[in-house]
């Protein structure tokens, strides 16, 4: 059963809106590279992996709208610096966006659009591959033993081009062996309840949703083998960002003595960061945290802080999984 969040066709690119899970099931098509960036900030389509193809797919669109206009590369690096700006936290985004400003640097303009999409297409073909063989390395380095796993957040297909990074990994193994997945539900905007619930039970996997603040609780009583997240950028040492709630997990698997395993590509890695104190981390709007389905759930005028990411310190991660390679700590990439 694969699952697609994103596609693209020769005019335009198409997205699961993953804000209507789990009760609906849409594809939208996206021919305005404006939409594509609202639908980045809304996490229509989100996920590192699938948020730099989402990027790169809103350049190549404004590539194919300026093409004819004079101006047509300082337009097109406008609406390159105006993506940029939708979600500052994955990676994915800035590695895809930059390779194109290259391409527009080294391309005539008449071949821009086509060279645009050759990248765009290269990417998903990147994604694609590189979820498969995190995947069998995952599979093949996490012990046989292993059979109870605690995730967070959603690293399946959802949020990348074929298998996803740890869930991909999960599903890999649960084609080896009996396996059961808890999952965080994912505070607060529920893509371990929403989104992950419902990819591992298009895959049939046994999984058991639990509150973010159970964790502790369910490592203890349902004696969790290993914790195993995706990373939205992952620091020269290793310090890792994830989706909030990542580095509570960690502190976790350190006081239980459990692996915690990070999945992510290469294309995660940000070299030019020393430590993850250097991550832009975004904050997102209050109501995320003071409604729940539209009804207020704090007093007027509360005040919040609502960080989409933590990081975890590379001490606490047990391995890094890419499509590459398995890193132990010490990291040195
Ligand atoms: O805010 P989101 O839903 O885009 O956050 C996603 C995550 O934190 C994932 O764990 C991460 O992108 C890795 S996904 C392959």
């Amino acid at each position: 059963m694969k699952i697609y969040s994103i596609l693209r066709s020769k005019t335009a690119i198409l997205i699961i809106d993953q804000t209507l899970l789990p009760h609906m099931e849409k594809r939208v098509e996206i021919r305005d590279y404006r939409k594509m960036i609202e639908a980045i900030k809304a996490l229509r389509i989100r996920g590192a992996p699938a948020i730099g193809l989402a990027g790169a797919g809103a350049a190549w669109l404004a590539s194919i709208e300026f093409e004819k206009d004079e101006q047509f590369k300082q337009k097109l690096l406008k609406a390159i610096s105006e993506i940029e700006q939708s979600r500052p936290t994955a990676v994915n985004l800035f590695h895809a966006l930059n390779k194109i400003k290259d391409i527009i640097m080294t391309t005539p303009e008449d071949k821009l659009v086509y060279e645009i999409y050759e990248y765009l297409d290269s990417l998903f073909h990147y994604e694609y591959d590189s979820s498969k063989a995190m995947a069998e390395n995952g599979l093949n380095y996490i012990p046989k033993e292993f059979t109870r796993f605690l995730t967070h957040c959603n690293t399946g297909s959802l949020a990348t081009y074929g298998f996803g990074t740890a869930l991909g990994v999960i599903n890999r193994i649960a084609e080896e062996r009996e396996i059961t997945v808890f999952v965080d539900e994912t505070r607060p905007l529920l893509q371990g309840s929403r989104l992950t619930m419902w990819e591992l039970q298009k895959h049939s996997i046994p999984a058991y949703l639990i509150t973010d603040n159970m964790a502790a609780h369910t490592i203890k009583e349902h004696k969790i083998d290993c914790i195993i997240t995706g990373a939205d950028r992952i620091c020269k040492n290793g310090d890792t960002a994830n989706k909030i709630g990542t580095m509570n997990l960690a502190i976790l698997a350190k006081y239980f003595n459990i692996p915690f395993y990070i999945v992510a590509p290469e294309s995660t890695i940000d070299r030019s960061l020393d430590h993850g104190n250097m991550i832009n981390i975004e904050q997102r709007a209050s109501e995320e945290i003071t409604h729940l389905n539209n009804q207020q759930i704090a007093p007027n005028n509360s005040q919040t802080f609502n960080p989409a990411f933590d990081v975890s310190p590379a001490n606490l991660i047990t391995a890094i999984i890419t499509e590459k390679k398995v890193y132990e700590y010490p990291y040195k990439f």
